[in-house]
Parts: C-alpha cells; sequence; structure tokens
C-alpha cells in the first residue's frame, strides 16, 4: 500500500479531495463511499470549496455509506445517515436520491444488511472508499476479529469503540447503541480505491499495526494490505510510529505527480 505522511489533517484533506475531484472529472457518476468520525471532516470540507469554485461538478455522484447505527431513529441527529446528510450531501448539494445506505431501523436487519449489498452491485460498486480508523484497528465498524472476509452485517461495538463515540452522545456512554450495521471487510475490499485517513497521535499504534504488522483479524485495518490500490494518509502524529516513516516520505516526494494517489 501507498503511504503518504502529510503536515496537518487539512493538508490530507486537500490530497484526498483533489483524489475524489480527479475521479469525478473522468467518472462523473462516481460512486463515493463516504465515513463518518471527525477524521474525514476536511476532506469534505475541501471537496465542497472545490464544488464551489467551479473545479468539479458532483451532480451526477453518488454517495454510498460505510456503517449505521441499529436502532437510532433515521432522523436522530447522530445516525450516521443524518451526519453524512449534513456533512456531505447538503454542503455538496446532491440530492438524497442519490444516497446509498443501509436501514439501521429494519425490524429484519440481516435483510436490511442483504439489501444494502445488492444496491450496491446494482450500483457498479463503490469507486473511491474513504475510511477512517478507530483506535482498535477498526475500519467502518468492523471491530477487532471481524472476518477478513466478511460482507454487510450487524456487528457489536466494542466498550472501547462506545467509550471513544460517547463525544457525539453529550458523554454519555448509555446512550450509544451497541449494536451497528458496518459493510464488512470483504465489501469493503470490493471497492476500486480504498484511502485512510488517519490524524493525530491516539491513531500511532493503530496506523502502525495497520501499515506494518501482520494481516490479521486482530487489526481488521491491516486487510488493506490485500487491495491493490490501497492508500493511507496520515498526518505526522499518526505516523509516529511508523519504523518506515522515512522510505514512505522518500517514495512519496520522488512519485511522478501524474500518478496523483
Ligand atoms: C467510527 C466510525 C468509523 C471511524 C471511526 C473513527 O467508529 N464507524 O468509520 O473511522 O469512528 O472516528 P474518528 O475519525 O472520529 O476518530
Amino acid at each position: 500500500m501507498e503511504v503518504v505522511i502529510v503536515p496537518d489533517a487539512a493538508a490530507g484533506g486537500e490530497l484526498i479531495a483533489e483524489a475524489m475531484a480527479a475521479l469525478l472529472r473522468r467518472k462523473p457518476d462516481a460512486v463515493l463511499g463516504v465515513a463518518t468520525g471527525s477524521t474525514p471532516l476536511p476532506v469534505y470540507r475541501a471537496l465542497e470549496a472545490k464544488v464551489r469554485a467551479g473545479a468539479v461538478e458532483v451532480g451526477r455522484a453518488r454517495i454510498a455509506q460505510l456503517d449505521e447505527y441499529v436502532g437510532l431513529p433515521a432522523d436522530h441527529p447522530e445516525s450516521y445517515r443524518s451526519v453524512l446528510r449534513k456533512e456531505v450531501l447538503e454542503p455538496l448539494g446532491i440530492n438524497a436520491e442519490a444516497f446509498l445506505g443501509p436501514d439501521g431501523t429494519a425490524e429484519d436487519v440481516a435483510a436490511a444488511c442483504a439489501s444494502y449489498e445488492a444496491a450496491l452491485t446494482a450500483a457498479g460498486g463503490v469507486d473511491l472508499q474513504l475510511l477512517g480508523i478507530g483506535t482498535d484497528g477498526h475500519i467502518g465498524f468492523n471491530e477487532p476479529c471481524s472476518s477478513l472476509a466478511s460482507r454487510t452485517r450487524i456487528k457489536t461495538l466494542t466498550e472501547q469503540t462506545r467509550v471513544d463515540n460517547a463525544r457525539f452522545f453529550d458523554d454519555d456512554i448509555d446512550q450509544v447503541p451497541h449494536h451497528v450495521i458496518t459493510q464488512g471487510i470483504g465489501t469493503i475490499l470490493d471497492a476500486r480505491h480504498l484511502v485512510l485517513l488517519a490524524t493525530g497521535a491516539g491513531k500511532a499504534e493503530a496506523v502502525a499495526a495497520t501499515v506494518e504488522g501482520p494481516v490479521a483479524s486482530v487489526c481488521p485495518a491491516s486487510a488493506l494490505q490485500l487491495h491493490p490500490h490501497a492508500t493511507v494518509v496520515v498526518d505526522e502524529a499518526a505516523a509516529s510510529k511508523l519504523r518506515l516513516a522515512d522510505y514512505f516520505r522518500h517514495a512519496y516526494a520522488n512519485k511522478p505527480a501524474w500518478q496523483g494517489i
């Protein structure tokens, strides 16, 4: 995989937004897979700036959700559908009809998962999937020891993830759902380009395990090593535990600009 070390979160956001814009210029109806959490926000703001500046058109783009809480009403401000509407669809001016996501309110969760898989397939698959990473190495909500071949399904959150996410629920862990629907690791690996963004020292250990550790389900993000086009974008703090950081810097500095990420 390619590792790009950027000076800060804003530079990471700009780099990834430019990759998304380049994709949309060559494929205007591309499917962009989007993630929630705080980390991807600079990407969405940078892409919004490009749309406003007329540097890219998103009128035909489609947006695919990575994961969702089970049991939160769809209009709950912290349902990932609501978060993505507020952070991605509305600022970019993309219609709700262009949005693909699992139904976290469904009575029959297994059927909701199967129908989301079918919708992704019918859309032609995800062109570029943006990922964050949990402090425990999760991608989407694939917690440690998720099958590397998993498809969209229900998962139970670890205590650590619920503690990490309590900040979105008035710092009250009791409000954080226990169950989620997430694209599986196998589903994520089907996307044509995976871009993982990690910022801050809190992610340094998970990033080192992802990039330099063995491929192992105990660190779900390490599955990116199996993908032919995976890009890991990290700031200096998140890169601080990478043994090969100097090599990654050298390789990126000497990369032909036309290649992009
Ligand atoms: C949640 C999401 C993940 C995200 C992670 C990290 O658990 N399901 O997709 O990567 O949070 O969030 P943050 O970027 O806020 O650290």
